[in-house]
């Protein structure tokens, strides 16, 4: 193989092709950003391949010097490679795209026609690389966003055709990576309700791994839309070729990760074409999802500092503005509260200093009150029982008391004892000869029916538009699509047009309310993507809120996704010190889930100046770099560090993972990472609990150098379970 590829050469622009004993021209194209590229080639035959996808090679024009795929022995090992692999004609791997004709043929060859790089704001260019069939009238764009400052590359696709019917489409990938490389390790991340985002990572073997989810909505209650993957070696957090790639889609998802006969790796990612084979007309353009990615040269770390730093600048609405602390009264009430009861909430909310109140599930419906979850969704009128006085009244009472109202809400789901699925039977997605399916009591609406679209945004819009200073939105999705048939859509793409129907609705809902905060729910964390991330400032990453298993979540869902956006309660889940589980929430978007009255006047008193604390701190948690000091995953002690982007301030969390005799006391010192190593810092111990001492001497001053290298003890044991350390640049403001 090394023998074959070597004998390439190039000289002034020409290849010399020895199997041919022709020269071509041939030409690259790069997709850069700051340290990266993604280099594509146009062959002599005109196919369009990748040559190149990782660090940035600093002489452009060495691109032309890459090697690229060779055709062996008449083969089509050319085509291992191709940037958008076509099903039918030479290529026999996993297919990109694969459509049937009109004329029932069923292949497809794509040749570059041309493509364009245009810059689409300060920092951001996208290309578009233009490809089309030799014989039919079927184009498809790649189209490649890159983030020059992130190392970020948004990939998608758009497919289009002007035969005379509509054609059948069963492959529509989003992006076609190929890597070449001696190993390779792929993290995955799987988990269940309360159990979310679990990694495992496993060396690709030869044949074809696959990641998906076929579950409708909360589609990714199984399988999460993200990856990583690692070269040659495991996965480190600070060394190594690492690729993590996440697609921003809320619905089934797929990656097919494919070693080719010579041990490179092909990358399908996209929505899942299981029971999707879309009916494309004359003349539409199917646009898919996009493939988001970074490629690090300094493992994991990198790779998610990149796709956090890009989703704040670039993806998360108000991603670099400001979030509200909150009292959810979920698990304080569930759903037993009446209008004084909620009222006499808003005054601990105000109490405690946070600065909205979030009502959870539990105040609708009347012919079918929502008083437990098997009635009452899809029937959105406040329940006259338990809130005689409308929502309208909560908002003013709540700002009355001095913070902002919230609501929960669930607009895609319908509970069978509803008023709304006795109107509108046909509006839910069932099958009409199998027996109703229910999941958590409740069935899913069909949003590829536009009538269904106007409702959802209805229910949203007009509580909104109803109550103009209504402060935030919890916006739930608790099953998934059993018996999928849509009454109005009976085609078989049922799966992609409702996920495209959900963003048609958030897509309106945004133009006309832009600012309002919404929290991205899924029964916890079973749809959190950049897809649904569009529209949502937050997240909710589990119904797990016990503060232990929440330091593995919140560290794993850290690998894609950013503090700011990912929401951490404070609850009364097992038995832990109000110290501890305000450490673990802090590490992010803190809020509460407690009943305040029933709190210590010493855990209120904490808590009360950990939500002034936070408030100091939150820009550089937010905004900050974040560093997996040490994961939780192999360590009796966890910890993660936030650097402002100075490197003049950091926030560091430590946290005791483990309950083994003795755990966390014989730890080395903690290696920081981010700091400027020409320095000087200081270092104190904050979020104390009352009376409680510091071993921590804040008189001290280190470099950066020593505290990188060296490291410190933060003097985490069994009597010190969690430990939030300041560290600022000596002589700061405060100091
Ligand atoms: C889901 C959410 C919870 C809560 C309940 C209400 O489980 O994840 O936070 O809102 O629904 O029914």
């Amino acid at each position: 193989m090394y023998l074959i590829r070597s004998t390439f050469y190039w000289l002034s622009g020409l290849l010399i092709l020895p199997s041919l004993g022709i020269a071509q021209t041939v030409s690259e194209i790069p997709i850069e950003t700051a340290r990266t590229a993604m280099v594509l080639r146009v062959d002599a035959d005109r196919h369009v391949t990748t040559v190149h996808l990782g660090k940035r090679l600093t002489q452009a024009a060495d691109y032309a010097r890459l090697p690229g795929n060779p055709r062996l022995y008449e083969g089509y090992s050319d085509l291992y490679s191709s940037a958008y692999t076509p099903a039918g004609s030479r290529s026999l791997l996993e297919p990109a795209v694969q459509a049937t004709h009109v004329d029932g043929n069923p292949s497809l060859d794509l040749v570059y026609v041309r493509h364009e790089t245009k810059p689409v704001r300060d920092g951001v260019t996208l290309t578009d690389v233009y490809l089309k069939d030799p014989q039919y009238p079927f184009e498809v764009t790649l189209h490649y966003q890159a983030y020059r400052n992130e190392d970020v590359i948004e990939q998608w696709s758009t497919i289009r055709h002007t035969e005379k019917k509509a054609i059948r489409l069963a492959h529509f990938a989003s992006a076609n990576l190929y890597l070449t490389a001696k190993d390779y390790y792929l993290t995955h991340f799987h988990g269940t309700h309360a159990s979310e985002v679990r990694p495992e990572e496993t060396k690709l073997t030869a044949g074809m791994k696959v990641l998906d989810s076929k579950l409708g909505t909360r589609a990714q209650l199984f399988q999460a839309p993200m990856f990583m993957l690692s070269m040659n070696q495991p996965a480190q957090e600070e060394t190594g070729d690492v690729l993590a790639g996440t697609l921003a889609w809320s619905g089934n998802f797929q990656f097919a990760f494919e070693l080719d006969p010579q041990h490179n790796l092909r990358l399908l990612a996209g929505m899942n074409p299981f029971a999707s084979d879309y009916s494309l007309e004359p003349g539409k353009a199917f646009d898919t999802p996009a493939l988001i990615y970074t490629f690090s040269n300094q493992g994991t770390g990198l790779a998610s500092r990149n796709l956090q730093r890009w989703a704040r600048k670039h993806r998360i609405p108000q991603g670099e503005g400001n979030r509200l602390t909150l009292l959810n009264n979920w698990e304080a009430t569930y759903f037993d509260f009446d209008e004084p009861k909620l009222v006499g909430l808003f005054k601990e909310a105000k109490t405690l200093g946070v600065d909205l109140f979030l009502l959870d599930d539990g105040w609708f419906g009347n012919n079918h009150p929502r008083n437990d979850d098997f009635a009452g969704l899809g029937d959105w009128q406040a329940n006259k029982k338990k809130l005689p006085h409308g929502i309208g009244y909560l908002v003013k009472e709540a700002e009355a008391a001095g913070v902002k109202f919230g609501i929960w809400v669930e607009p895609e789901m319908v509970n069978p004892k509803s008023d709304l699925y006795q109107k509108h039977p046909d509006w839910v997605i069932k099958l009409p000869n199998r027996p109703d399916a229910v999941f958590r009591h409740q069935q899913v609406l069909d949003l590829s029916n536009p009538a269904v679209q106007n409702f959802v945004y209805g229910v949203v819009d007009g509580l909104l538009t109803e109550n103009p200073t209504l402060g935030y939105i919890k916006w739930d999705c608790n099953a998934v699509i059993y018996n999928a048939y849509s009454s109005v859509n009976p085609a078989d793409h049922l799966y992609v047009d409702y996920v495209r129907g959900l963003y048609s609705v958030l897509e309106k809902l945004r133009a006309k309310h832009p600012a309002v905060p919404m929290m991205l729910c899924s029964g916890g964390g079973a749809r959190v993507d950049y897809g649904a991330l569009n529209y949502f400032t937050e997240f909710w990453p589990s119904d797990n809120t016990s503060p232990t298993e929440r330091i593995f979540i919140q560290h794993n869902y850290s690998y894609f996704f950013p503090a700011i956006a990912t929401c951490n309660h404070i609850t009364a889940w097992g038995d832990f010190p109000m110290k501890f589980r305000t450490d673990v929430a802090m590490a992010g978007k803190m809020g509460y889930d407690i009943v305040v009255s029933k709190l210590s006047p010493a855990d209120l008193a904490f808590s009360q100046q950990a939500l002034k604390t936070y408030d100091r701190l939150k820009p550089v948690i937010w905004q900050g770099d974040q560093y997996r000091l040490q994961s939780p995953q192999n360590n009796d002690v966890s910890a993660m560090l936030f650097v402002s982007e100075k490197g003049d301030r950091a926030v560091w969390f430590s946290y005791l993972v483990s309950t083994r005799y003795k755990a966390g006391t014989d730890q080395p010192p903690i290696r920081l990472k981010g700091l400027q190593a020409d320095r000087q810092y200081k270092i104190r111990e904050i979020n104390l609990a009352a009376g409680q001492k510091s071993p921590i001497n804040s008189s001290l001053t280190y470099s950066g150098d020593f505290l990188m290298t060296v490291g410190l003890d933060p003097a985490v044991s069994g009597q010190r379970t969690s430990v939030v350390l300041e560290v600022a640049e000596a002589g700061s403001a405060g100091w």
